[in-house]
């Protein structure tokens, strides 16, 4: 019988991905998402790139506050693990709607720990991120370095009370190399690579620099970017690492240990597509750090994880995705 994995936010854009990689591991998937920043679609394309294992994925539309739909479900399948990954996390939202980022993103994570508590499933992998390093003093950063959440988003992240273990993800991109599911934002992208994109497609005129005197090569900001495929696989080692009994709580970085500048990740993108992006040098954007990267020894050591791609295969694969889904999952602009 196949193992049976609950997946929080298994239709959207780090979901979707992890999901298909457990049904392609053999598991069994059962999703839960609200929808809100997601699409149904992402499911079925899941679904149908898992082949003979998509018969493995069901899918519940339920918001994570709604503890009766919760209940229901627990008590109608056993779970072997919950990799909890829904959640808001529009950095510049959170601070506009600090109360909704709380509500969603803690609420949601009290309610599904007392459900699962409720029901003796106790291993729980949650995606947390690099966003509660802030502004490291020193790079890259390690499981040790200080936290200091420097927004509510950071803050909904940083909840360290349960046995479980953590992921701090740091700047995933690029989409499954098919092309068939990827990040589709709503609205006006917040992030790097989906703007890169947008302007790519002809969506938006000109990609924004936020920053151009920071101490780095080129003047503009350094993060550490990971593919998205590299991310889901660091959840599967995760849930393999949960199964040793000396786990208690966990912290792992997933990175790659690699800092890549903004004009850099332009370029390759440029090279990939074969667009032109048109640049707007602008002030650096208030929250923002300078360097992020990842010290990815840890997981490398203890969950034998290590990312496998780089600048060209993020590049490639994300244009594959737009070129294919330029208004992502809706067939044409909205
Ligand atoms: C932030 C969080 C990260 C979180 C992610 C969620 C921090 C330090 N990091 O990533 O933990 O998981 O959001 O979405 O809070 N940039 C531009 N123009 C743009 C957009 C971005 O120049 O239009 C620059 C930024 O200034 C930055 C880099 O591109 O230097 C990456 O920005 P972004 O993709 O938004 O990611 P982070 O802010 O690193």
């Amino acid at each position: 019988m196949s193992r049976s994995i609950l997946v929080t936010g298994g239709a959207g854009y780090i979901g979707s991905h992890t999901v298909l990689q457990l049904l392609l591991g053999g598991y069994k998937a059962v999703v839960v998402d609200k929808l809100d920043n997601s699409s149904e679609i992402a499911i079925k394309r899941v679904q149908e790139l898992a082949g003979e294992h998509g018969s493995n994925l069901t899918f519940h539309e339920i918001d994570l506050r709604d503890k009766p739909a919760l209940e229901k479900l627990f008590a109608s399948e056993k779970f072997e693990a919950v990799i909890h990954v829904a959640g808001l996390k529009a950095v510049g939202e959170s601070v506009k709607k600090p109360l909704l980022y709380y509500d969603n993103n803690l609420i949601g994570m009290i309610v599904l720990l007392e459900v699962m508590a409720a029901h003796g499933c106790k291993k729980l992998v949650f995606s947390s991120s690099a966003t509660v390093y802030g502004w490291p003093k020193v790079v890259p950063c390690t499981e040790e370095s200080p936290i200091s959440a420097t927004n509510p988003y950071g803050r909904t992240k940083s909840d360290s009370t349960w046995k479980i273990i953590l992921l701090r993800y740091f700047n995933p991109v690029g989409a499954h190399p098919s092309g068939h599911i990827g990040e589709d934002p709503r609205g006006i992208p917040n992030n790097l690579i989906p703007f890169i994109q947008q302007v790519a497609v002809g969506r938006r005129p000109a990609l924004t620099v936020y920053g151009t005197d920071y101490k780095t090569t080129d003047g503009t900001g350094v993060r550490d970017y990971i593919h998205v495929v590299d991310l889901a696989d660091g959840h599967i080692a995760a849930l393999k690492k949960l199964a040793d009994p000396s786990v208690g709580c966990e912290v792992y970085n997933l990175g790659s240990g690699k800092g890549t500048s903004v004009l850099e990740m332009v370029a390759a993108f440029e090279k990939a597509s074969g667009k032109k992006i048109p640049l707007v040098m602008a002030d650096r954007r208030p929250g923002d750090a300078e360097i992020v990267y990842a010290e990815t020894e840890k997981a490398e050591r203890e969950l034998n994880w290590k990312a496998k791609y780089g600048i060209q295969e993020f590049c490639r694969d994300q244009w594959n995705w737009a070129s294919k889904n330029p208004y992502g999952y809706e067939p044409q602009a909205p």
